[in-house]
Formats: C-alpha cells, structure tokens, sequence
C-alpha cells in the first residue's frame, strides 16, 4: 500500500512515478493491479464522466459518491480526492469539513486543492495539522477556466518566477506533493529542483519526479482532440464501438446466444434453479 511517505521516498531516490485518475470501480481494480501508486479521483469527472463543459459544476457529494467507488476497487494505491470548485475556497471551516468528508465517507488518504493564495496556503496549513495530507495543484488550473482559460502558464519570467515562489510557499505550508498543469518544461524543472517535495507533471514536460494523465485520455476513452502534452495508450472508443457493433448484428442475424450461452433442460425435465453469482449477481451455471 502506497503512503505519502512513499511518494517522498521516491523523489529522495530519484524514482519516476505514474499516477493516473480514476473515477469508477472497474477502472480502480485494473489501475491498482496494473500498479499505479497513486490513483487520482480528479474533479476531471465532470467532463470525462458527467458531461459536464469543465469542471466547475462538479459538486462535493458527486465527488464523494465515484472516491468511494474507486476506494472500493484499489487495495494498494494512494488515493487522493480532488477538492472541486467551491468547496473549499469559501471558508476555512467548510474547506477542513469537506477535505475530512472525502477520509471519513470516501476512503481516500489525502486530498487535492489547486491555487496557492494565502487563502489556499492557511487551508492546507489546517488540513495538514488535522492529519490530512495534501496534494497542492499550480499552473494551469482548471477550476479557474473562466478567469485565465485553458491556457498554458508561466510563460514570461514574471509569472515563471511567481510560480516558482508559490510552490515553495505551498510546500511551506505543508502539501507533500505538487500537480504541475501547463506550464513550460523549463519553469516545471526549476521547481522541480527547488523543492524537496516530488512535483507531478501534466503538460509540464519530462523534467517533473511523477507524471499524471486522465485515465480517459491516455485510454482513448474520449472521442475528439488531445491536447499536445496526451499520449495515447489505447483507442478504447474503437474498441467499446466495434463491439457494440459486432453484438447487435449477432442479435439482429440469430448468431447471439447461442447454445453456449443458453441455459439448457436439467435431467429431471426442470429448469436449474438461477444461483447469483458473488461478483456479478448475475445467473451463472
Ligand atoms: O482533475 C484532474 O484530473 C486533475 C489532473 C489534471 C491533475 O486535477
């Protein structure tokens, strides 16, 4: 089982780590048996699950109801529940009830927040001396769409030199690991090097301690374009496509089901009683 002492450990070691997101059962069992140490239940949901434009809309009990989900399917990750847009940028006691919901209802071990206001820095500061572990989010932060766009961030020495000055405020206050979205590889690595915490990059370039991808995109689980910084792994819309394909003409010309997949007469002449099985609660003989 993966800690947050784990994750420290393998920036000291110099260890490059993957996390991916995760959002449902299914694709928490296959994740966590594929070994990915550290299983992210992004606010991303909203648009790679809910249909929702971006993220904003995701609310705090949508985000409960896919964190226990995913905690039910992974044994050895650590999860981590991203905070969405509103809960925890109106008051400090709302931000420490609603980083505790996702421990005490969901079973994850730690959280994410994106920013680095003074605001941002005293939650997390609260969060972390309540005992809960956080995960800080700079860059290109998608819970601010509206104010600076999906835009790529850092790009002019300034604001590469405010980024780099809010990740060591933000490791000041107690994250134990930094996500880095959009920005260049050459800011992403300056605060790779100033920190003593891991950095995880997204669009952030090669320089990073970790890389995080949605699941949905480096699965091919979305039909449209990529951004530049996604590699894709697998086309699953092909393959979901295909198959829906393949079985509703095996229905339409009789070929499904089939004897193989029928159940037959038992010797006395009686239907077998239906057993559920454990897994599936589905009839299976
Ligand atoms: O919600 C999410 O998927 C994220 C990642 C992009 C880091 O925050």
């Amino acid at each position: 089982m993966t800690t947050v002492l784990d994750v420290q450990k393998f920036k000291d070691e110099g260890k490059r780590f993957a996390m991916l997101t995760a959002y449902d059962y299914p694709t928490a069992r296959l994740l966590d048996e594929a070994g990915i140490p550290i299983l992210l239940i992004g606010d991303s949901v909203g648009n790679n699950e809910l249909g929702y434009a971006n993220t904003v809309p995701v609310t705090m009990d949508e985000m409960i109801h896919h964190a226990k989900a995913v905690s039910r399917g992974a044994q050895n990750a650590l999860l981590v529940g991203d905070l969405p847009f509103m809960s925890y940028q109106h008051s400090l006691e709302s931000a420490l009830l609603n980083a505790g919901r996702f421990l005490k209802e969901a079973g994850t071990h730690t959280v994410k927040l994106e920013g680095g206001s003074d605001f941002v820095l005293e939650a997390v500061t609260r969060m972390t001396e309540s005992g809960i572990p956080v995960m800080g989010h700079l860059g290109l932060t998608p819970q601010s769409v509206n104010l600076i766009g999906f835009r790529v961030q850092g790009k002019t020495p300034e604001a590469a030199a405010k980024l780099v000055e809010r990740a060591q405020r933000l490791e000041a206050a107690g994250v134990f690991a930094l996500v880095l979205e959009g920005v260049p590889s050459d800011v992403a690595a300056e605060i790779t090097r100033a920190l003593r915490i891991p950095t995880i990059g997204i669009g952030a370039g090669p320089n990073c301690d970790g890389q995080v991808l949605v699941v949905h995109d480096m699965l091919g689980l979305n039909s449209g374009r990529a951004p530049k910084f996604v590699k894709r792994y697998a086309d699953l819309d092909q393959v979901i496509v295909d198959a829906a394909r393949r079985y509703a003409e095996e229905v339409a010309s009789g070929v499904f089901p089939d004897e193989a997949h029928s159940y037959g007469v038992s010797k006395n002449g009686s239907q077998p009683a239906a057993q559920p099985t454990l897994t599936s609660q589905r009839i299976d003989h």
